[in-house]
């Protein structure tokens, strides 16, 4: 199939080229387009046989559900049973944005989207791109993340480029994902919401909002029969780098004296090894393949760049990557549950 790259300014978007864009979600193609997490790859939701191409061209499990996008919080109520109080208050003051909320759904939804589940994920972006996108195709768009199952999510058109030219119709280049992280996913179907997936918007956010929240809490551990996660996605290996990912965790001091030392013993090996390192890091490791992930003390930085640097060591071809623990402050959380999924939650503890 070809692949038609198209360049917008979010600015001044080129209202022409969405028009041409919509004509391929309405006709039942592939277009993959930026949001402010991370790129997704869109078809038309209500379309099974548009929805069962985006599984084929990720090479994604049938079982994992797509997020539908809407471009209208009204839209919310054409698609699911009953919207309580408590997602009201977080429509209200989440959207447009990284939030992701799971409703019990209703029949017009179908279940090749769910994954066979009653529920349905829906979000509506805040990126101008994406929202015109779902507003000019006059339907909601079903859009997972536009990586290939398994590899990290993509925070620049040209990742989607690597990873899905040849197998969706167009590619939008909107520029770079500006929080780089997946939304904030909350099950609102009970009376006790339940945050399946950490993200932009925060536990401390979500809580001033509508008062206790609870955290999945299989989010941080390795799944297995007893704890499995309750969002079928997070079960599998993902935002995975080629190189086989370790996390160092310690006093920091430690943690560069033993990456350091580790690096030298694979570097004798003739491993090629890589290193992720902060500003403040960056000059005491010896790898000659660290790089920077961001400042210490921004952890938004540090999420918008950790899927960038992640592929960044595909491209450089190392064999082993090593990387220190960050800060869990704010979207921090979101940061170490991609980080430790990435390395498969192989840590060294010191
Ligand atoms: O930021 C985002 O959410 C991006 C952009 C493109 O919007 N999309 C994204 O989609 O991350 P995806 O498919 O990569 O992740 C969707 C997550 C998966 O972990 C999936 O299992 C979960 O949401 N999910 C979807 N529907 C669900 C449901 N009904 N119940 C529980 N989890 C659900
Ligand atoms: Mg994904």
């Amino acid at each position: 199939m070809e692949t038609i790259v198209y360049k917008l300014d979010s600015t001044q978007i080129d209202l022409s080229i969405i028009k041409k864009a919509a004509e391929v979600i309405k006709d039942g193609g592939l277009v993959a387009f930026p949001t402010e997490t991370v790129y997704g790859i869109g078809a038309n939701a209500l379309d099974i046989k548009a929805i069962k191409n985006i599984f084929i061209a990720k090479g994604r499990p049938s079982d994992n559900p797509l997020i539908v996008h809407i471009s209208d919080k009204e839209d919310v109520y054409k698609y699911v049973k009953n919207v309580g109080e408590k997602a009201q208050k977080l429509m209200k003051a989440f959207w447009p944005g990284p939030l992701t909320l799971i409703f019990e759904k209703n029949e017009l939804i179908p279940k090749a989207i769910t994954g066979g589940l009653n529920t349905v994920a829906i979000r509506m972006p805040d990126n101008l791109i994406a929202r015109e996108l779902i507003r000019t195709s006059e339907l909601p768009i079903a859009a997972p993340s536009a990586n290939v199952s398994g590899k990290p999510s993509p925070t620049l058109a040209k990742h989607v480029i690597q990873d899905l030219k040849g197998k969706v119709n167009v590619i939008i280049d909107g520029g770079s994902s500006n929080i780089g992280l997946e939304s904030t996913v909350i099950d609102v179907s009970t009376n006790k919401p339940l945050i399946l997936r950490p993200g932009g918007i925060t536990e401390e956010m979500i809580r001033e909002v509508i008062g206790e929240v609870e955290m999945d809490p299989s989010l941080f551990k390795e799944s297995t029969e007893e704890l499995a996660p309750r969002s079928p996605g997070m079960k599998y290996r993902h935002y995975a780098p080629n190189a086989v990912l370790t996390i160092v965790e310690g006093s920091i001091d430690r943690v560069i004296e033993k990456i350091n030392e580790l690096t030298k013993e694979e570097g004798n090996k003739g491993k090629k090894v890589g290193v992720i390192a902060t500003t403040q890091t960056k000059h005491k490791y010896i790898c000659d393949n660290t790089l920077v992930i961001g400042d210490e003390n921004k952890p938004q930085e540090i999420a918008a760049n950790l899927f960038k640097v992640l592929r960044e060591f595909d491209e450089l071809d190392v064999d082993i990557i090593y990387s220190q623990v960050f800060s869990k402050e704010n979207i921090g959380i979101a940061t170490m549950n991609r980080l430790l999924k990435a390395a498969g939650y192989k840590i060294v503890s010191i």
